[in-house]
C-alpha cells in the first residue's frame, strides 16, 4: 500500500484517486477548499503524509501550489505529474519548456515523473478495453521513482508492455507538447476517447 496525495479534486484527480484507492492504496485528496467531510484536506496536509504526490491541477498552477506546500515538506517525495499547461488562448503556456521540468528545477530533491498527460482522463484509468496497444509515456530522472510509477500504472490497468520510458525529465517537454495534436484529434474525431500508440 502506498500513501498518495492527490492534489486537485477535478476529473483527473477523482479518476486517479478512485482507481488507486480501489487498488488498496491510501489516497488523500488535497484541495484549495478543504472540506470537513469527505476526507479532503489542504494541499499541505495531504502532502505531509504521502510518499507520492499527484499534481492533478492546471499545469500553470503546479509550481505555485508546491511552493505553497514548501520545499521542506515536499522533500524527496515522488511527484507524479499528469498536468498540462495552457495559456488563456489554449496555446502552450511554456513553449520550449515543461511543467515537470520546472517542478524538478524548482525542487531538486523531489523525484518528479511525468506520465499520463497524453490522454483523456477516462483512458488513464481504463486503458485497455478498447485500446490494447495504447502507450503511456514515463519521463523522470530517478529510477526508483519510475519503478514506483510503473507499479501505480499497473494498478491503473497499464501492463508493463504498454509503458514507454522515454528517459530523463527533459523528455517531458516532448509529451507535454503533444497537446496540440491531442486537441486537433479530438476535433477531427469529435471524441476525446483515443490514445497515442507507438508501433514498431
Ligand atoms: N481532463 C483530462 O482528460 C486531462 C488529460 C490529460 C491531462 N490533464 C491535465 O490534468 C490536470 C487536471 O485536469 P482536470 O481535467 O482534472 O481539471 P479540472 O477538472 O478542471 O480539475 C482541476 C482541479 O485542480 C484544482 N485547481 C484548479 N485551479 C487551480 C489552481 N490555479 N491552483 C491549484 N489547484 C487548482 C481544482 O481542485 P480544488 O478546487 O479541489 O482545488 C480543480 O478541481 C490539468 O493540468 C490538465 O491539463 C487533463
Amino acid at each position: 500500500m502506498v500513501s498518495i496525495a492527490v492534489l486537485g479534486t477535478g476529473k483527473v484527480g477523482s479518476a486517479l484517486g478512485t482507481k488507486l484507492a480501489s487498488a488498496g492504496h491510501q489516497v488523500t485528496y488535497g484541495s484549495r477548499a478543504p472540506a470537513r467531510e469527505g476526507g479532503v484536506v489542504s494541499h499541505r496536509d495531504a502532502v505531509a503524509g504521502a510518499e507520492v504526490v499527484i499534481t492533478a491541477i492546471p499545469g500553470t498552477g503546479v509550481v505555485g501550489a508546491l511552493e505553497a506546500v514548501g520545499a521542506a515538506a515536499l522533500g524527496d517525495k515522488i511527484v507524479l505529474d499528469p498536468s498540462a499547461a495552457f495559456a488563456p488562448d489554449m496555446t502552450m503556456a511554456y513553449p520550449g519548456d515543461s511543467v515537470a521540468g520546472r517542478v524538478q528545477a524548482q525542487f531538486p530533491r523531489a523525484r518528479v515523473v511525468k506520465t499520463l498527460n497524453t490522454m483523456n482522463f477516462t483512458i488513464m484509468v481504463d486503458p485497455l478495453d478498447s485500446l490494447p496497444d495504447a502507450t503511456v509515456f514515463v519521463s523522470g530522472d530517478d529510477a526508483d521513482a519510475k519503478d514506483m510509477t510503473r507499479t501505480l500504472l499497473g494498478d491503473l490497468g497499464w501492463p508493463d508492455r504498454n509503458i514507454l520510458d522515454l528517459g530523463g525529465i527533459d523528455t517531458a517537454l516532448a509529451t507535454e507538447h503533444v497537446a496540440p495534436l491531442f486537441f486537433a484529434t479530438v476535433r477531427a474525431l469529435r471524441s476525446p476517447t483515443f490514445n497515442v500508440t507507438i508501433s514498431r
